[in-house]
């Protein structure tokens, strides 16, 4: 019998569920895994489960792209039957994707306890799409692994019962530590042996969907890039973006790339002077690997990046930008700290959790 379905559907999901999967199997705990769909390019996706060692998925639910309702209700109606005939004791999500949400709704409508990896992260900006994924998964969970301390206040405050909650650490994290050996040397992936570059990644809505602000962040970063090559593994969101607005021009001075793969990514990370995103994950590999980190967003969901690590908050402010840009370039930036837990063991953490939990939250379904 299954004991837990565990679900992927986007890239930011697949290195939180590596080393769950593997904590799992040492721990006897069985697993099946489900992968919606949701990306499905081979750059954003194959090339993840082999880079991450990853098997392959017991059900594929090729979602693909759509609306963000049309996306959210097909993995629910492609989910449903895969509950039906596992009938598994509980279902993990992660992170905070369409995907995420999609399964934890239907799990729950199920009466199927869900576990939510990465939970209690808040931007506060309910603008963002992901906010909602993350209140609302949190909001019908009944077990939280959470990655840093402030998650626990956020899911108090709304009214989240503290014994369903454990602080374990960042499962990202665990799958850096383990393939930071493997990662793929910046010069290799560029072509030489320069380790003065400044990496540059950008996909979200709120910067690439709009003409005037994704134009303005070019500009700027073409102007860096005249005092620092600037390299860019590019979203196919914002491929598709820079095209339809005929924005190629601004890309001239950059080292613009494919979308990189997981070891490819870790081994650019590693070697920049210093990166600039608006991803989520990105804020916390940078802090565990030391490297300075200017975050494109007004907020960030992920505090202890700013407070111990690596991370700067910068906005869309293209002058805050060039300026912070030319700081580190002369004083190396802020050196920061590992937060607390983020040491490998955090799947481990959640496997042992889970292994108490497991037979607990049978007895009281039978109950
Ligand atoms: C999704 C997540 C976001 C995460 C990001 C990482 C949600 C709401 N958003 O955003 O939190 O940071 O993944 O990449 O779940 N596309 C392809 N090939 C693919 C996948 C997408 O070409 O394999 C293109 C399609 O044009 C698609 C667009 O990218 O419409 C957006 O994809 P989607 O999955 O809707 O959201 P992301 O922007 O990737």
């Amino acid at each position: 019998m299954t004991q837990v379905l565990c679900i992927v559907g986007a890239r930011p999901n697949f290195m939180k569920i590596a080393p769950i999967m593997t904590a799992f199997q040492t721990s006897g705990i069985s697993a099946k895994l489900v992968h919606t769909g949701q990306h499905y390019d081979e750059a954003m996706n194959d090339r993840f489960f082999s880079d991450l060692g990853i098997r392959a998925p017991d059900y594929h639910l090729e979602v693909g792209s759509g609306s963000h309702a049309n996306q959210t209700a097909e993995v629910m109606k492609r989910f449903e039957p895969v509950m039906l005939e596992e009938n598994p004791s509980a279902v993990l999500v992660v992170g905070d994707v369409n995907s995420t949400i999609a399964c934890a709704l239907v799990a729950s409508k199920l009466n199927v306890p869900v576990v939510h990896v990465e939970a209690g992260l808040r931007s506060y900006d309910r603008g963002m799409p992901e906010e909602i994924n993350r209140v609302l998964t949190d909001q019908i969970s009944s077990l939280l692994f959470t990655t840093e301390r402030s998650a626990l206040e956020n899911l108090k405050r709304e009214g989240i019962d503290e014994s369903s909650v454990h602080f374990v650490g960042n499962v990202m994290i665990d799958s850096l530590h383990r393939n930071l050996v493997r990662a793929v040397p910046a010069g290799h992936t560029l072509g030489g042996n320069s380790d003065q570059y400044a990496l540059l990644t950008l996909h979200r809505p709120s910067n690439v969907d709009d003409k005037s602000v994704l134009a303005s962040l070019l500009e700027a970063v073409d102007e860096i890039s005249r005092s620092l090559p600037v390299v860019f593994p590019m979203h196919p969101r914002t491929s598709a973006k820079v095209e339809s607005f005929g924005l190629h021009g601004l890309l001239k001075n950059l080292h613009v790339l494919p979308p990189a793969g997981y070891l490819e990514m870790l081994g650019l990370m590693k070697s920049a002077r210093l990166v600039m995103t608006d991803s989520g994950g990105i804020q916390e590999e940078t802090t565990a690997l030391g490297v300075p980190c200017l975050t494109l967003r007004e907020n960030t969901e992920r505090p202890i990046t700013l407070h111990e690590g690596t991370n700067t908050l910068i906005g869309v402010d293209t002058n805050a930008l060039k300026k912070a840009v030319s700081e580190i370039l002369a004083t190396g930036g802020k050196a920061g700290r590992v937060p607390e837990y983020w040491d490998g063991r955090a799947a481990e953490r959640i496997a042992q959790v889970m292994k108490d939990w497991l037979p607990a939250s049978m007895e009281r379904e039978v109950a």
